[in-house]
Formats: structure tokens, sequence, C-alpha cells
């Protein structure tokens, strides 16, 4: 797909930036215990950066790790399965975790995730999602902190992405096309 489309702001740098304060302050208020901040690579990668830079203005100091999840492949329609494709090195058993990923639609890919790190001994599974898109659940799974609940469109930027174009955009839009006019119709 070409990555010249006209894109609508759905949520902009300062939207984004206030609340990525308002979840560090949020999850320094849990207390956790010898924290492992988890990013599901690769879509919340930005939302990740941005979110331990507010966790250390929150005063925690947390260990930062990576696990590599896909289940969407190239295509805009979830295949339905989850698969590692780059597993979290560090232990787990013990601490509190918290997952950060970009959005929560079906909720397969953060109850994999959740169910894997648990399954490790974690004391505590927190998660952190950007977007929720509601009404889309096949998985119940309700996340602890939440950027903003999004509408039922397919977005981009901020780490997200079509076909890998599109993550560089500092803020989260929506691509302008006949059947997803942005915010004309919301
Ligand atoms: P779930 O397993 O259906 O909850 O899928 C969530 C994952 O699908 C997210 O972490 C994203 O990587 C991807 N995803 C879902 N909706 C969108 C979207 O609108 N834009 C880009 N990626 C999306
Ligand atoms: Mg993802």
């Amino acid at each position: 797909m070409a990555n010249n489309r006209r894109i609508r702001v759905l949520y902009d740098e300062a939207a984004i930036a206030g609340r990525n304060r308002e979840i560090a302050e949020a999850v320094a208020a849990t207390k956790p215990v010898d924290l492992l901040v988890v990013a599901v690579l690769k879509g919340s990668f930005m939302f990740a950066a941005d979110l331990i830079r507010a966790m250390h203005k929150a005063g925690l100091s947390p260990q930062v790790e990576f696990v590599h999840l896909s289940s969407y492949r190239e295509a805009t329609v979830s295949s339905g399965q989850v698969e590692i494709l780059r597993d979290v090195q560090s232990e787990v058993a013990g601490r509190d975790v918290l997952l950060v990923d970009d959005i929560l639609e079906s909720g397969r890919t953060l109850t994999f995730a959740k169910d894997l790190l648990a399954a490790r001994g974690a004391r505590k599974v927190m998660s952190a999602v950007l977007l929720e898109k509601p009404g889309k659940r096949a998985v119940a799974i309700t996340p602890d902190f939440v950027g903003f609940v999004c509408p039922d469109y397919f977005v981009v930027g901020y780490g997200m992405d079509v076909a890998h174009s599109y993550r560089q955009l500092p803020f989260v839009g929506v691509i302008e096309t006949d059947d997803q006019p942005g915010f004309d119709g919301i």
C-alpha cells in the first residue's frame, strides 16, 4: 500500500503524552515489586519508549524487555493465532510484570502473553494498552491501564503500521479511504 495517503489525526502528540504521564503515575501507585516492563513488539515500541520515560519521571526504575508476537502478519484481519517470534529472556518468576501493547482488539495477543508470563511464575501480570477497541473481544480480558478507547477503525502511527508503513507518525491516525473516512461519520 502506498504510504502517502491522507491520515486523519485521532490522538495527537499532546493527548498521548498526557495519557502516558497519567498511566505512569497509576503504575507507580500500584507500588510494583521488582518491576519488569515487557513491550510486545512490534507495534508497541513507540508507546513503550515514551511510557518508560514517563515511568522514570514518576519515580519508577523498571527493567525493560521485549517479546515479539505475531497474529496479524501483513493482513489487516486477525488470523486468530498467536506465534512467539522472539521470547522474553529475563527471569519473570516472583516479579511484577507490566505488559505493554499497542491495541487490544480480539484480546488474543494480550491473553497469550499474560498466560505465558503467569505460567512462568510472575507474581502479578499487569497490562497497559495504548488503545482499546471495544466490542471486538473474542477472549475476555480487561487491561489494567488504557490510553484511549478507540473507534473501530484500522489505525496507524505512533508505532502502528500497515505493512511496516506509517510507524514513524508521532500521532495515532486513520487512513482516509472511501470505506474508512476518518472522523467523518463519527
Ligand atoms: P488482538 O490479538 O486481536 O487483540 O490484536 C491486537 C494486535 O493486532 C495489536 O497489538 C496490533 O498489533 C494489531 N492491530 C489490531 N488493530 C489494529 C489497527 O487498527 N492498526 C494496527 N494494528 C492493529
Ligand atoms: Mg501488537
